[in-house]
């Protein structure tokens, strides 16, 4: 009972990186379960930021392993250019591992991405495109590339010429030849870090060590329980965590779901507590909330608590992690959209999909800013009222409480597992 999961309770960008990094002081082990580089974990450490995309956001913080599971599809040009960049700032890639079982995302997989997108025309999802959908299909059809077939040159060619052969006749241009030779090229630097992460994961667990598995993407973004088809084609829920990493339910302690203290999304598709307003505006600014990979503005609206509810659900939640609470210092009021009016009698995405009016519960905002609080009881009266509410009306404590980007600045309260995640020191 060894395993931490750190899950996105919304549409990503919820800060899960920070808290990753943040837990992962106490912790031996991090894995990336699922996904790829369509995530962007930003963390702040002292003036210094780091923007991670595959890499485990426990790198930073010193964790002694850090896996990319088995769960993941991963460009080898992407993670080359992040060891790379980590290395030049001074971070120790020694120890990241790269699954054997890991899906290679190759250069085809982004031109079908962006071909798909371009030809949705006004229905495009929005996706990131880094070629995440099309590497998934490759793995279900049984036609992808392993990380641990990289060691293996015949075998490497024949799985690419094999598919452009196949993309040519559907008019997809693929130059084969290229595609191994950039293969061959990152070899010496992707072949070491391979591993088989499965052995590696279980002997720490059998050693007593911490994990923690860091989500992706966020649960409404789940390619089953999410906002279909406006999602990603990962399991990004805490059920996909198991299945990415490769361990069973009865190895998880925890489940934190992160939710930022209002709501975003970046992308197309539904989203009942949007504001398109000049408050939407101002969470936008204050918030910085502009994509850490695409760069796009990021939508906004307020914390929605029928999706936290079904999100705590599906991800047996045990604790919340509520950050960038102090976006919303300085707001008159805030709200939390607790119901949807109108909505037809079907499950949650669903009813998220319909045009629905959120039903709003206000309270009174708070002026003092909260940057500077590093314990609940230092919170605004109202800041406070406010995050018991969101509590209650979820069903799930909130154990952390993020109040500035930077590493220090969170609140960690009294039933937090971080006071279970031992320092290792
Ligand atoms: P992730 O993908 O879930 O790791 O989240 P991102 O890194 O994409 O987006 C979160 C953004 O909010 C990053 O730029 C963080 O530096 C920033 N951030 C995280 N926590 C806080 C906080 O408590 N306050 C403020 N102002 N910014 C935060
Ligand atoms: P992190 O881990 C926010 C969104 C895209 C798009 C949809 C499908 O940083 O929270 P994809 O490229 O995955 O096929 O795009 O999913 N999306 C994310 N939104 N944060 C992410 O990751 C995301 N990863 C994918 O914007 O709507
Ligand atoms: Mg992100």
């Amino acid at each position: 009972m060894a395993i931490t999961l750190v899950i996105g309770a919304q549409w990503g960008d919820e800060g899960k990186g920070r808290i990753v990094d943040f837990l992962a002081a106490g912790a031996d082990v991090v894995g990336r379960f699922g996904g790829g580089a369509n995530a962007g974990h930003t963390v702040r450490v002292g003036d210094k930021t780091y923007k991670l995309r595959i890499v485990p956001s426990g790198v930073l913080a010193g964790a002694l392993d850090c896996i990319i599971g088995p769960g993941t599809v991963v460009s080898l040009d992407q993670f080359v250019e992040e060891l790379r960049s980590l290395g030049a700032a001074g971070i120790d890639v020694s120890r990241v591992w790269l699954s054997d079982l890991a899906h290679v995302l190759l250069p085809y997989h982004i031109e079908q991405d962006r071909a798909a997108e371009r030809a949705r025309g006004d229905a495009a999802l929005g996706t990131t495109g880094n070629g995440i959908g099309p590497a998934y299909v490759d793995r279900v059809a049984r036609r992808g590339m392993r990380a641990g077939d990289l060691r293996d040159r015949a075998r490497v060619r024949a799985i690419v010429e094999r598919r452009c052969a196949e993309l040519a006749r559907e008019g997809i241009g693929a130059d084969a030849a290229a595609i191994v030779a950039r293969i061959e090229e990152h070899g010496p630097m992707v072949v070491p870090h391979i591993r088989d992460t499965v052995a590696l994961l279980h002997d720490a667990l059998r050693a007593g060590k911490r994990v923690i598995a860091e989500g992706a993407q966020g649960a409404l973004l789940d390619v089953t329980f999410g906002t279909y088809p406006y999602v990603t084609s990962s399991s990004t829920v805490a059920g996909g965590a198991g299945a990415g990493l490769g361990f069973g339910p009865t190895a998880v302690e925890h489940v934190i779901g992160v939710a930022k203290a209002y709501a975003t999304r970046v992308g197309a598709g539904p989203f009942p507590s949007e504001l398109l307003d000049d408050v939407g505006e101002r969470m936008r600014e204050r918030g910085a909330e502009y994509g850490t990979v695409t760069g796009r503005a990021r939508r906004t609206g307020w914390i929605d608590t029928v999706a936290l509810r079904y999100v705590a659900a599906v991800n047996g939640l045990t604790h919340l992690a509520i950050t960038k609470l102090d976006v919303l210092d300085g707001f008159d009021q805030v709200c939390m959209c607790t119901g949807y009016d109108g909505a037809p009698d079907a499950s949650l995405p669903f009813q998220m999909s319909a045009p629905v009016k959120p039903v709003l519960r206000r309270f009174a905002g708070w002026t003092q800013p909260t940057t500077g609080a590093r314990a609940y009881g230092e919170l605004p009266p109202q800041a406070r009222a406010y995050l018991d509410a969101l509590a209650a009306d979820v069903g799930v404590p909130i154990s952390y409480v993020s109040v500035g980007p930077e590493r220090s600045q969170i609140i960690v309260r009294e039933d937090a597992p971080a006071k279970a995640l031992a320092s290792r020191a």
